[in-house]
């Protein structure tokens, strides 16, 4: 049974709100059922730019969409019930369900009806602003947990594993919206005539890390000495992952330098591989030790005591400490990567690892499936390596310790 803490039956009969919970219910467990397409960027670009046809898009979109929503949902139900009954997260689960609920009034909608494509378009723009705020509500939820409950290890690995499928999940959602209503809406952008939906055939890599900082020196390695760097990509996804970056090494040089009248400057770096398409970012702001590099990506540890919620703010997302986080889910998404190499006392270098070819830039889906479910059963197990500052040795009895 799935379980679905948020719906109201404040409005409906007591028997018409049974049926349509069990109904719905019945709904997400046959979606879940299917593993979400991904899709290349090539197949995104071929599509939108070969004569694209809406009521094909609408005929994809109308299974695609509820099917990676009931694939996340019922990833939503695997969390601890303590998370689950925060506020924040109820509310976010509330959308989910709307949304998802929305788009089956479409499966049965022919696509030779004119009324029906339009009504499809303007419900995905719904959607898509009904779940604006849907990473900061999230956060909130993690930090309504964490004010309760304290800090887990064990929940705090799971809430890990949960948000980076369920913002993927997010990620590709979004974007499956976007082409559909950038190709065949009225909210075309007439500044990117060569676009196609959110895609730039031509991106232009080092144009977007200049337009990122004033500040920065960009240089360049290529291959082909007057050939700019350009990459098959969504903008919106890279200028994301670089302000985030520059916004780090710019406050690590600023903290770092704080009684120095010269600041020394960030560089930026892009080269051109067989495979990879790499951006490195590179300051002097005195760097992270090693043990701490892993927790920056963390969730749980980062959600510091919240800055204020505005509503479907346009700014990134700030002061959750989610900026690498979710950038590397950007560069994940499609096959990449970013990697963080620090030397303490000196300096970070953050690397954005790109595929090079759009026909290997296939989404990164989660799956909702039996080992999906299993990460959330397992228990922490025994340390399996040594753990020298919580067994301090006494050696005055046998030196073989108990196996915990
Ligand atoms: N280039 C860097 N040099 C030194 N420390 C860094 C660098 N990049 C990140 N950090 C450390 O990692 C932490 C997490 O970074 P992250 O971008 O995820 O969150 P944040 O900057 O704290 O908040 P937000 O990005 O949400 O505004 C930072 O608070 C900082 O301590
Ligand atoms: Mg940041």
């Amino acid at each position: 049974m799935v379980r679905i803490a948020v719906i109201s039956s404040g409005c409906f009969g007591r028997g018409l709100f049974a049926y349509l919970w069990k109904n719905t219910n019945t709904k997400i467990e046959y979606y879940s059922r299917f593993s979400p397409s991904p899709l290349s960027i090539k197949q995104f670009l071929e599509f939108g730019r070969d004569n694209a046809c809406e009521k094909t898009s609408y005929m994809f979109l109308r299974k695609e969409l509820p099917v990676r929503l009931a694939n996340t949902m019922r990833e939503v139900n695997l969390l601890p019930d303590n998370l689950l009954s925060q506020p924040s997260i109820r509310l976010v689960q509330k959308w989910y369900m709307q949304s998802f609920v929305e788009l089956l009034g479409y499966e049965n909608k022919k696509p030779e009806d004119p009324q029906a494509l339009n009504d499809f378009l303007e419900l995905l723009i719904e959607i898509r602003n009904r779940h604006n705020d849907v990473v900061p509500t999230m956060a909130q939820g993690v930090i309504e947990y964490k004010e309760k409950f304290g800090f887990d290890p064990f929940i705090s690995s799971n809430i890990q594993y949960f948000l980076d499928r369920f913002y993927t999940n997010r990620i590709s959602f979004r974007m499956l919206i976007n082409q559909h209503t950038l190709l065949f809406g009225n909210d075309t952008n007439p500044a990117h005539p060569k676009h196609i939906g959110s895609i730039d055939p031509t991106c232009n890599v080092a144009e977007v890390v200049k337009g990122n900082s004033p500040r920065c020196v960009p240089q360049r390695q290529l291959p082909h000495k007057h050939k700019s760097i350009q990459a098959v990509y969504v903008p919106s996804h890279l200028f994301h992952m670089l302000f985030e970056l520059f916004k780090n090494s710019m406050r690590a040089t600023v903290e770092h330098h704080e009684n120095s009248k010269i600041l020394p400057p960030v560089k930026a770096k892009v080269t051109l591989g067989k495979e990879d398409l790499s951006i490195k970012i590179s300051d002097r702001g005195g760097g992270v030790p090693l043990r701490k590099i892993d927790r920056l990506f963390n969730y749980m540890y980062s959600t510091a005591p919240t800055p204020s919620l505005e509503p479907s703010s346009t700014v990134p997302l700030a002061g959750f400490g989610y900026g690498l986080p979710i950038s590397r889910l950007y560069a994940r998404y499609f096959q990449g990567d970013l990697k963080l190499y620090s030397m303490e006392g000196v300096g970070t270098d953050a690397v954005i690892y790109l595929k090079a070819l759009s026909s290997e830039s296939f989404e990164r889906l989660p799956v909702f499936n039996k080992s999906a479910w299993r990460h959330y059963q397992t228990s922490p197990e025994a340390d399996d390596w040594s753990n020298p500052s919580k067994e301090p040795r006494d050696t005055s009895k046998s030196s073989y310790k108990a196996k915990r």
